[in-house]
């Protein structure tokens, strides 16, 4: 089962909002279609997001191709496309990371030719990046284990949020390999379930031990410790280390504070932003109330309840051990241990 695959210009994505229920495929020939599963989180994870973001600009290229425009008049075209593109959401910064390094061929090509081979090749190559990225992040994670331990996730951050084995769901595998796994529980992660419907169903493929918990749990399965470690994804980190990911998250941080259970983030650089300072401006999607009234299309609330959905939180650095990257692993981040970090791997 693959997260996506581009062939014959095509965009196939796995339909992550059937999972696990029913197994299919969406296939994108334009552009549009790809920010529309973007949207609809038919394709999410914030590496996942990425990668289908710039096969996008190569379908909507291949679509402005056949006008025949001059090539300044199809770049400004492209533009309009990028931007529609990354309108689709807006706090996985992978997204917008995508289209600046796609887009930013139009600068050093001269033909349309040549610009629409090289976006094709930068948006494999952004995959295959993030298919590499994803073993060193599991493997340096999985290092930080020595002996066999239950973790805690959140949310999903395996491969059906990356193009490869995952970030957090990739140190968990990794770990699982070196026998170093008891079990992992699983967070539900309402509103949308990405845990009990998508964690749950990837870790039991690659048959490793997972108990799903409702998130409300999280607490009690801490202070009965049964678990001594949480590791979970992101979906945008500012300089100082202050972490954007699912919702709740941010209430899993200030519990293992309290019973002193490490809390490490597994992210690539890709999902950095170093323009932020700190995580005050991370912007946090807010979605539609529908998700919060229901359940996979039935009510839980009186009909039209006012609901507040935000689709993720910031985790303030303070309450992170590690975040857990494919150069290595940041201990307690700080603003300053992240600038060292970049100068030593010159990122
Ligand atoms: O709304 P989603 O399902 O796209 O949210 C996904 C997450 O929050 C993940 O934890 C994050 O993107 C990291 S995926 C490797």
């Amino acid at each position: 089962m693959k997260t996506m695959s581009w062939t014959a210009k095509q965009l196939i994505l796995l339909d992550q909002t059937k999972l696990p229920l029913i197994e299919e495929y969406i296939t994108c020939t334009d552009y549009q279609r790809v920010a529309l599963a973007i949207k609809r989180l038919e394709v999410r994870g914030a590496p996942a997001i990425g990668a289908a973001a710039a096969f996008a600009l190569v379908l909507a290229a291949l679509e402005l191709s056949a006008q025949q425009l001059s090539y300044s008049e199809f770049v400004n075209q492209l533009k309009n496309c990028q931007q529609e593109i990354a309108a689709a959401r807006p706090t996985a910064v992978n997204l917008f990371w995508a289209l600046e390094k796609t887009f930013a061929l139009t600068a050093t090509c001269q033909t349309v030719a040549e610009l629409i081979t090289a976006l094709e090749q930068t948006a494999l190559s952004i995959y295959q990046d993030d298919v590499q990225a994803n073993q060193k992040i599991g493997e340096y994670g999985a290092a930080l284990f020595t002996e066999q331990i239950n973790i805690l996730t959140h949310c999903n951050a395996g491969a059906l949020a990356t193009c490869g084995i995952g970030t957090a769901l990739g140190v968990i595998k990794v770990a699982h390999q070196q026998h170093k796994i008891g079990m992992v529980y699983a967070d539900e992660t309402r509103p949308l379930l990405q845990g009990a419907r998508l964690t749950s169903f990837e870790l039991q493929q690659a048959g490793v031990p997972v108990t799903v918990i409702t998130d409300n749990m999280a607490g009690w399965v801490m202070k009965n410790k049964m678990i001594q470690a949480i590791v979970v994804g992101a979906d945008r980190i500012a300089q100082n280390g202050d972490t954007a990911n699912k919702i709740g998250t941010y209430s899993l941080a200030v519990l293992a504070k309290e019973h002193q259970i490490p809390l490490y983030i597994a992210a690539p650089i890709s999902t950095f932003d170093f323009s932020l300072v700190d995580g005050e401006a991370i912007p946090i999607e807010e979605r539609s109330a529908l998700e919060v009234q229901s359940i996979q299309g039935v009510a839980t609330t009186p009909p039209a309840m006012p609901v507040f959905n935000p689709a993720f939180d910031v985790t303030p650095a303070a309450y992170i051990q590690g975040i857990i990257t494919e150069y290595g692993v940041i201990q307690q981040p700080t603003a300053a241990k992240i600038l060292a970090f970049r100068k030593q791997h010159q990122l």
